[in-house]
């Protein structure tokens, strides 16, 4: 008998038959992956794939997002929402330009010092950059850490543990490209497809046939049900921004709260639009609420 295909072998081969042809998958620019990482943090593929290239485009480097206005980086990022992520990458690219000449870190404590880059994100450069051998740990990326390694609930360190220690030798990048595309198409959150799964045969999750709870409830890195966006202040915020990115509202309570798609609530577009100002989104100038 051929010895038994590993863990690493099946889910390598099927890798490697699947794999989405995704922009930037095509790069090995540090900073090209570190923007794709920050807009797919909080934003599906299919939306981040026709705004990757075109941010790019306006800002190839660091050095040319450093030097643009913060309302210009906003604008690049329009249909992307979480707009404060992109105050997080101008910050990061100020940083990178002051502190390493303009070139991202290649090591985890250099990048983890940047702005708004936390480990899921450091690690992520290294890996699909650098083609390092560490394991990924975010939200769909733990989902195969929670089931098929651990095949429980894991805290973050431990579900770090065994995700690092699962990378096969030399494939740092394949291995988390298809633990990307096992995530997407057949580890899903609601509904994992086992049946279809290439790695059934040897999920911790699968071969202990499947006990509840799933082992993605209450695991580290995995984030929960998001809070109803339709009348959040979330909402109300990214309408703001939206309306600035075409230009300036008269700071004053009827327009802001126009802006914000709440008329009857001033006060709270007030609220809002302080927000936005302390987080860098939004300045105000000569009675006018602009982007920055
Ligand atoms: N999410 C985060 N990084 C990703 C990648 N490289 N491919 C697909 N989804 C991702």
């Amino acid at each position: 008998m051929p010895p038994a295909l590993t863990l690493q072998d099946e889910l390598l081969t099927w890798g490697e038959s699947v794999r989405r042809d995704l922009p930037w998958r095509r790069t090995r620019d540090p900073w090209g992956v570190l923007v794709s990482e920050l807009m797919l943090q909080q934003t599906q593929v299919p939306r981040v794939v026709p705004r990757w290239q075109a941010f790019l485009d306006e800002f190839p480097t660091p050095a040319a997002c450093a030097e643009a206005p913060v309302g210009d980086v906003l604008r690049a990022w329009r249909g992307l929402g979480y707009n404060r992520r992109a105050v997080n990458l101008h910050r990061a690219a100020t940083a990178v330009v002051e502190r390493h000449a303009g070139r991202l870190p290649e090591d985890l404590d250099g990048l983890l010092a940047l702005p708004g880059v936390g480990p899921y994100t450091a690690r992520a450069v290294l890996v699909f950059a650098l083609e390092r051998d560490l394991g990924l740990v975010d939200t769909n990326a733990g989902r195969f850490v929670a089931r098929a390694l651990a095949g429980r609930a894991v805290p973050l360190r431990e579900a770090q543990a065994l995700a690092d220690a699962a990378v096969p030798a030399g494939a740092g990048w394949a291995w988390g490209q298809a633990v990307f595309d096992l995530g997407a198409a057949v580890c899903a959150r609601r509904t994992p497809r086992c049946g279809s799964c290439p790695i059934t045969t040897s999920c911790a999750w699968a071969l202990a046939g499947w006990p509840a709870p799933d082992p993605v409830t209450g695991s580290g890195g995995i984030s929960g049900v998001q809070a109803a966006f339709a009348g959040s202040d979330r909402q109300g915020r990214g309408r703001l921004v939206d309306v600035l990115r075409s230009g300036p509202v008269p700071h004053e309570p009827l327009s802001l709260a126009a802006a914000c798609g709440w008329p009857g609530e001033p006060e709270r577009a007030v609220r809002v639009a302080q927000g936005l100002v302390a987080d860098g989104l939004a300045a105000v100038v000569a009675g006018e609420l602009r982007l920055p």
